[in-house]
């Protein structure tokens, strides 16, 4: 048995895959999270796909005294994943204070915590949106960092800069890897885990395979009047999979001392661009349902193309995206289906 990982956020979407790859790869897990954007089954499908119950604690991050005592109550951790945060970049814009609080605090504690017990390693989820519109594609790591576009994205900075500051601090007692992911989508071969989001998606994939299966009449592609080939938005989509595997990476990284530098950062994509009007091709493809869609206006605060420039991560982490397009969207399409019908 390898050593113990603390994944926080761990029944989210990204969360949930990583534990699995982090069980299959023989490590100890311990998921804490309140469970205010994901569900407690998701603890059993993750037993299901494994073989093996995480320990699950559930609560808040941002209460100081129970993150202590979690430490308290399991010594031996090594490592820290943290993905526990909130994401809608729209939400962020209404309710600021609340995406601070989350998003600040819970990292802060964390830190504190493992300081005070002894724990020097931690995984950080971060996002290509710290780069805003680039000025040169494929983005690298060294882009600089543009004002942030929402408050979500700003607590993405906020945090990488409140690691950096923290592990200069510590002077060799802590290690950080901010990993900067682009646009994951996809869900676990079994069909078992994927995204779950609440309410009306805000995001392509889940909207696509939500529109596909009924549930919504019909997607808006927002805008295709960019200067792009085919006039719609680029990203660089990434299997979940792919991402996940990437976090083991990284801990592995930290804990085996192949790190260069206390505080890393890493671009994880694919390396390639989709536009929108492309994934829905894909995803008719595979699945074999024609899109309902129209195309309407731009989505404000959208950026035109991203991609990333994988090559630092691909070196330095021995890792590299395996899985294409339509692996993404077949899985994605896979999830939808074996989730609605259980329901
Ligand atoms: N899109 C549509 N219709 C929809 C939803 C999305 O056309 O109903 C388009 C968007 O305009 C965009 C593309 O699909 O061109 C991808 O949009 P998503 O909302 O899926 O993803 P974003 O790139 O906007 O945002 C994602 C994450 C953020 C992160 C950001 C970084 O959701 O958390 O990438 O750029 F900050």
């Amino acid at each position: 048995m390898k050593n113990k990982i603390l994944v926080t956020g761990g029944t989210g979407y990204i969360g949930s895959h990583t534990v699995c790859e982090l069980i299959g790869q023989g490590y100890q897990v311990v998921i804490v999270d309140n469970l205010s954007n994901s569900e407690r089954f998701i603890v059993d499908r993750i037993e299901q796909i494994t073989g093996t119950r995480p320990a699950f604690y559930e609560f808040d991050l941002k209460d100081a005294a129970k993150v202590d005592e979690l430490f308290d109550k399991e010594p031996d951790i090594k490592g820290v994943i943290h993905f526990a945060a909130s994401k809608a970049v729209g939400e962020s814009v209404k309710i600021p204070l609340t995406y601070y609080r989350n998003n600040l605090t819970s990292l802060i504690n964390l830190l504190e915590s493992m300081s005070r017990h002894g724990v020097q390693n931690i995984v950080f989820s971060s996002s290509c949106t710290v780069y805003g519109q680039p000025d040169k594609l494929p983005v690298d790591e060294s882009a600089p960092i543009k004002p942030a576009e929402s408050p979500y994205g700003y607590t993405k900075q906020v945090c990488e800069n409140i690691l950096r500051d923290t592990i200069k601090s510590e002077g060799g007692n802590l290690h950080g890897i901010a990993l900067r992911y682009f646009n994951p989508i996809g869900a676990h071969p079994s069909g078992l885990i994927g995204e779950l989001p609440r309410g009306v998606p805000n995001n392509l994939m889940p909207f696509i395979t939500q529109t596909a299966y009924g549930i919504r009449q019909q997607l808006s592609v927002f805008g295709d009047d960019y200067n792009t080939p085919d006039g719609s938005c680029i990203r660089d989509y990434i299997h979940v999979v792919d991402l996940a595997k990437a976090h083991i990476a990284a801990i592995d990284r930290m804990i085996g001392g192949k790190n260069k530098t206390d505080f890393e950062v890493f671009n994880i994509g694919t390396g390639n661009g989709y536009s929108v009007l492309e994934v829905i091709k894909s995803f008719e493809k595979v699945s074999g349902v024609k899109l309902n869609y129209k195309i309407t206006g731009r989505r404000e605060g959208d950026i035109e193309q991203i991609w990333a420039d994988t090559t630092i991560a691909n070196n330095e982490l021995c890792w590299k995206a395996q899985l294409s397009i339509d692996d993404m969207t077949l899985s994605a399409w896979k999830w939808e289906q074996n989730y609605r019908k259980q329901l």
